[in-house]
């Protein structure tokens, strides 16, 4: 604070009693006191009025003597301060109120705080433990403003110390005290599982004392599962469990080989190590190869494939070997031997004939063979054939045919055989003639046995010029436009009506020149002499065997006979009849033996007519005719009566 000097402050002192109401005595003080550890809280000029209060406050490390609320100084009527006593103190801290607990070390004798940086070891019993520390003690420290730090420990109740458990142990082994929310982890040894929860905590039960929340947790001896690979087993001896550090082998089915480790051991964390092995499906080599034989197209031969074999053309299997391999557990192919060999065909034999290629003691693919024929033989077939990869000749083996010489030969034509000089069996020629020149015979021969002989089916056919005369038929004409009349040809005749032909209708032109059959004639038709029972001709003149056409006779029936069978029809005395130009006579009468009475007749006919199963309608309509006849016959009658 600034001070002024004394003399100045007197001054204006005097200055300040002079201003003053009269009666009015004021004091001052002025310099307010210094107290020991303690500073001047109240801030104030140099004159100070009586009756001022100057608070001070302790220095830092210092606080107010016990029983001083508040520290002071006060400017008196006289112009003095109250006396200013020493009210600042060291800090000092309170005895700390443990409960269940020990304090260390004690206040000093005579004292009952703690002095600035005393240091108190605050110690819980047993039972008990610090809250908020597992160590079971804490040290305080006396603060500047009096205070502990850290504040006054509460000593509360603990858990028991967790149990021990064989095989494993949990954390923090050096810790004594287990207060509320402190936990421990147990931990198996190696080869050991744990059973339960791991961590357990302390907690506050219902009761005073805190205890574990978890059971404690327990350590077995870790197992590892039963090991089970697909194809494989264990190898014997098999361990009785499969505890940590047990190790087992393994091994495979016949025809699996092991990918991995054969051999695995079970650890700590009940896993194997290495890994489960693998049994994989072995396979065989390339399979063998066979001369002459083609295997099936397979590229992967595992245990248990079947390799096929077929041989290549031209060979052929060996009778009885087996075609296929089979790939085998022990990743070998079954046993195999030769299986192709090359085809054979059987030994060609040609009858009257020679093998001019070279003769061979055996054939085999692919060989060819060529044939002769002995003369007077024609080799039918192909001359070569070859050995197929089948066995069989091809073309089929050839044969020597007997043959017929050359075709016998005809004048002015010529035969279709050429110039060859031997005809095979049933081989055939024709022949053929010049211009104009008529082929008379078979045209074709052919070449034939007698069954020891070859020969010719027939001579050779003539080349003849054949004409024959123009057929002339008189009151007739000849169905053909040709105008010349050469071998064969065939001619049809007809004849002028009222003619009649005789011989043949039709005629062929012979080698010979002539017709055959014989060009016929047209002969006039003519009737022969009618015959007609119980009658006869009127004119006896006209009585002869034959009768030309349009020529008519007349006749006349027996007595007691008349012309007509049908009582109905007019009789008539006489009637004629004509030749006609088919050679016929119009309708030839026929004499009827004349009834007695008309009614007799149409009694007897009306009976016939229920005799002859007539239909009945039929029936009607006679019976109404009849009764028109009778009518007819009763008008007649009238009539002549007129
Ligand atoms: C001032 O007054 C107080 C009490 O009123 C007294 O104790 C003190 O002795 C006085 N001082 C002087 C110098 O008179
Ligand atoms: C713990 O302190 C409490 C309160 O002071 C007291 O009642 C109790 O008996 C004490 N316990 C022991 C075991 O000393
Ligand atoms: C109290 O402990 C603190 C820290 O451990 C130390 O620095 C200080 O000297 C101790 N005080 C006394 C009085 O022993
Ligand atoms: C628990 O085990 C530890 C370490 O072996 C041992 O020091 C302690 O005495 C054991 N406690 C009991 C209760 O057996
Ligand atoms: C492989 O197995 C087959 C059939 O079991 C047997 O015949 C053959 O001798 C074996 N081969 C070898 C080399 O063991
Ligand atoms: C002549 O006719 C007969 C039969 O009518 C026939 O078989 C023959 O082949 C014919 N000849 C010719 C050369 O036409
Ligand atoms: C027959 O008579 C008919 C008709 O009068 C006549 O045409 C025909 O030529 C006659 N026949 C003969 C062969 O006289
Ligand atoms: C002539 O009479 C004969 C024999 O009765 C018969 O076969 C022929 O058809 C008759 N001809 C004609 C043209 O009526």
């Amino acid at each position: 604070m600034m001070s002024l000097p004394s003399g100045w402050i007197l001054r204006l002192l005097g200055t300040l009693v002079l201003m003053l109401q009269p009666g009015e005595v004021l004091s001052y003080c002025v310099d307010p006191p210094n107290i020991p550890n303690a500073v001047r809280k109240t801030d104030v000029g140099t004159l100070i009025p009586a009756g001022m209060v100057i608070k001070y406050s302790c220095r830092p490390g210092y606080q107010l003597i016990a029983g001083i609320r508040q520290g002071h100084v006060t400017c008196l009527q006289n112009s003095t301060w109250s006396s200013a006593l020493n009210f600042c103190q060291k800090v000092r801290c309170p005895a700390p109120d443990v409960n269940n607990g020990t304090q260390t070390p004690m206040p000093r004798p005579g004292e009952e705080t703690y002095a600035l940086g005393d240091n108190v070891t605050i110690e819980c019993d047993l039972g008990y433990g610090i809250k908020g520390n597992n160590n079971g003690n804490a040290q305080i420290h006396c603060k500047h403003d009096g205070t502990w730090d850290p504040a006054v420990p509460v000593c509360e109740p603990v858990c028991a110390q967790p149990p021990n458990i064989s095989h494993g142990q949990y954390n923090d082994w050096g810790k004594r005290v287990f207060v509320v929310g402190s936990s421990v982890t147990y931990k198996c040894d190696r080869g050991f599982s744990l059973i339960g929860k791991a961590s357990i905590q302390c907690v506050a039960g219902d009761e005073v004392t805190p205890t574990w929340s978890e059971p404690t947790p327990r350590c077995e001896e870790t197992q590892c599962p039963v090991p089970h690979i697909p194809h494989g087993s264990l190898k014997s001896p098999l361990p009785h469990s499969y505890t940590y550090r047990t190790s087992v082998t393994f091994q495979c089915d016949p025809g699996y080989i092991l990918r991995g480790s054969d051999r695995i051991q079970c650890q700590a964390d009940g896993k194997w190590y290495p890994q489960l092995p693998v049994c994989d499906l072995g396979r065989c080599s390339y399979p063998p190869v066979l001369a002459y034989a083609d295997r099936s197209d397979q590229r992967e031969f595992l245990v248990g494939t079947v390799v096929t074999y077929s041989c290549r053309p031209g060979y052929t299997r060996i009778p009885g070997v087996s075609s296929h391999v089979t790939c085998f557990t022990n990743f070998t192919w079954s046993k195999v031997s030769e299986l192709c060999q090359k085809t054979r065909c059987p030994k060609p034999v040609v009858e009257n004939g020679k093998q001019i290629s070279p003769v061979e003691t055996e054939y085999t693919y692919a060989n060819r063979v060529v044939f002769q024929c002995d003369p007077d033989y024609i080799l039918r077939g192909s001359e070569g054939i070859v050995c197929r990869s089948d066995g069989m000749w091809h073309p089929p083996v050839p044969f020597c045919d007997k043959t017929c010489g050359r075709p016998p030969t005809l004048m002015n034509g010529l035969h279709n055989g050429g110039m060859k000089e031997y005809f095979p069996y049933d081989s055939q020629v024709t022949y053929s003639c010049g211009q104009g020149l008529s082929l008379i015979g078979e045209s074709s021969i052919y070449c034939t046995s007698d069954g020891v002989n070859m020969m010719w089916s027939g001579p050779a056919p003539q080349c003849k010029v054949v004409r024959c005369p123009r057929p002339e038929v008189e009151n007739g004409k000849m169905m053909s436009t040709r105008q010349a009349f050469t071998y064969n040809v065939t001619v049809r005749f007809s004849c002028k009506e009222g003619y009649l032909l005789h011989g043949s209708r039709v005629s062929q032109c012979q080698d010979d020149n002539t017709w055959n059959p014989p060009v016929p004639s047209c002969q006039p038709v003519q009737c022969s002499k009618p015959d007609v029972q119980n009658g006869r001709m009127v004119n006896a003149l006209d009585e002869k065997m034959w009768y030309n056409v349009n020529e008519s006779i007349t006749f006349k029936c027996s007595p007691g006979y008349h012309f007509s069978d049908h009582w109905y029809l007019p009789t008539t005395d006489s009637l004629s009849i004509t030749c006609s130009a088919s050679g016929n006579w119009t309708a030839l009468p026929k004499c009827k033996k004349q009834s007695n009475t008309e009614e007799c007749t149409g009694a007897r006919e009306s009976k016939e007519f229920l005799h002859c199963d007539v239909p009945l309608t039929e029936l009607r309509t006679l019976l109404e005719l009849k009764k028109l006849y009778l009518e007819i016959q009763k008008l007649k009658r009238e009539i002549k009566k007129l």
